[in-house]
């Protein structure tokens, strides 16, 4: 079947289908889908009420195909390697790239190839590169180790480095902005996003610029962007050597598109600071058991940044402005992804007889 021909995915068209005239695509391009793109976006029930804005929604890219954002951008980066006839991609991760590369290169028949830093990945996003029979190199090093590297083979080689330093992958992460704008009519005062190799704030900007420009929409928002604590390398000024957090998604010691991040942050008068894994893993649960959304810890950083920003704006003179905002967050990735994380916060599971009054006792229900 001729990726052209025919829509690959009846019910959602995709990003190169939907966004095309707006992508670095033309008719050489295979139009492959696996339907990523044109996730919800949903209205804050409890949350909004706790920090105070006037509309707070969070943008569930966790809803994309594998189950993260990259898949907006692996989506283009695929289809231009399959353009120039490549054979094989390439990526360094913490896990949801590579899930995300895995994935499309097994539907487009093109080997997979994916360094993870050694014991840094949760299991999930692991599983998803093993199923899709990627070729798993397990680096002993971190992150910034593996990209490293990565980029030095797809220099030498014929692979395609499908990192977010393949300028197509911002292209199409950038789709996330052009559909928050059309949903909501304009673009949000506020948008919160976790920063990790920093290419994902630097997409949004690009995307909300290229809207204004357009005159889709009135404004632009300010970014307002979250590192962990023990890894937040644009906030302190200097790469982090050994970055920590319970967040692996985000443990990144010198992100690529630091730069970027920093244009966008200034351009935007927004911020990028820094949450601690207390702060991560409070958001994680708020998020969970107020909202009903099951998000994996990189993704509740930028709640959790949100609630420290409503905390210090409350009383300050921001207070006002805070009050009457819009604000979007973004959740990057599913909770389905890390369970270790999950199971690991407390655990509510209680064994029992498997007999009819041992439930009823268990439940709290009188006989
Ligand atoms: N949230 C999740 C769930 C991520 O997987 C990542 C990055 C980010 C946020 C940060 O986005 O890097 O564009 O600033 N994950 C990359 C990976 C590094 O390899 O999957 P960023």
């Amino acid at each position: 079947m001729s990726y052209r021909a025919e829509t690959e995915t009846p019910s959602h068209s995709g990003v190169l289908r939907r966004y095309g005239d707006r992508l670095p695509i033309g008719l050489e391009t295979p139009l492959i889908s696996l339907g990523e793109g044109d996730t919800p976006l949903v209205r804050s029930r409890r949350i909004e009420g706790r920090v105070g804005c006037r509309e707070l929604y969070f943008k569930l890219e966790m809803c994309n195909p594998t189950g993260s954002f990259k898949d907006r951008g692996m989506v283009v980066a695929v289809a231009k390697a399959l353009e120039s006839d490549a054979k094989a991609v390439l990526c360094a991760s913490t896990g949801n790239t590579s899930a995300s590369a895995a994935a499309y290169a097994a539907r487009c028949g093109l080997d997979a190839y994916v360094l993870v830093p050694h014991g840094n990945i949760a299991q999930g996003k692991l599983a998803q590169a093993v199923a899709h029979g990627a070729r798993i190199l397990d680096v002993r090093g971190n992150f910034d180790d593996s990209l490293r590297l990565a980029r030095r083979i797809s220099e030498q080689h014929p692979v395609a480095l499908v990192n977010s330093v393949n300028p197509h992958r911002l292209e199409g992460q950038k789709t996330a902005a052009f559909e928050i704008v059309d949903a909501i009519g304009d673009a949000p005062d506020l948008l919160f996003i976790p920063v990790g190799n920093a290419g994902n704030i630097s997409a949004y900007w690009r995307g909300f610029v290229e809207y204004y420009r357009a005159e889709l929409a009135t404004k632009k928002p300010r970014m307002m962007g979250w590192q962990a604590e023990g890894a937040a390398p644009i906030v302190t000024g200097k790469p982090v050597e050994n970055p920590q957090s319970v967040a692996s998604a985000i443990r990144i010691g010198n992100p690529a598109s630091w730069l970027l991040a920093e244009a966008a942050r200034d351009e935007s008068g927004g911020e990028i600071n820094a949450v601690s894994d207390y702060e991560i893993l409070e958001a994680y649960r708020l998020l969970a058991q107020e909202e009903g959304i099951f998000c994996e810890p990189a993704s509740a950083a930028c709640v959790a940044g949100l609630l420290k920003y409503a905390r210090h704006s409350a009383g300050a003179t921001g207070g006002r402005l805070f009050a009457d905002s819009s604000v979007v967050c973004v959740i990057t990735g599913h909770g389905l992804k890390d369970p270790e994380t999950a199971l690991g916060i407390e655990s509510e599971m209680q064994e029992v007889e498997p007999r009819i009054e041992a439930i009823e006792e268990a439940m709290g229900l009188a006989r």
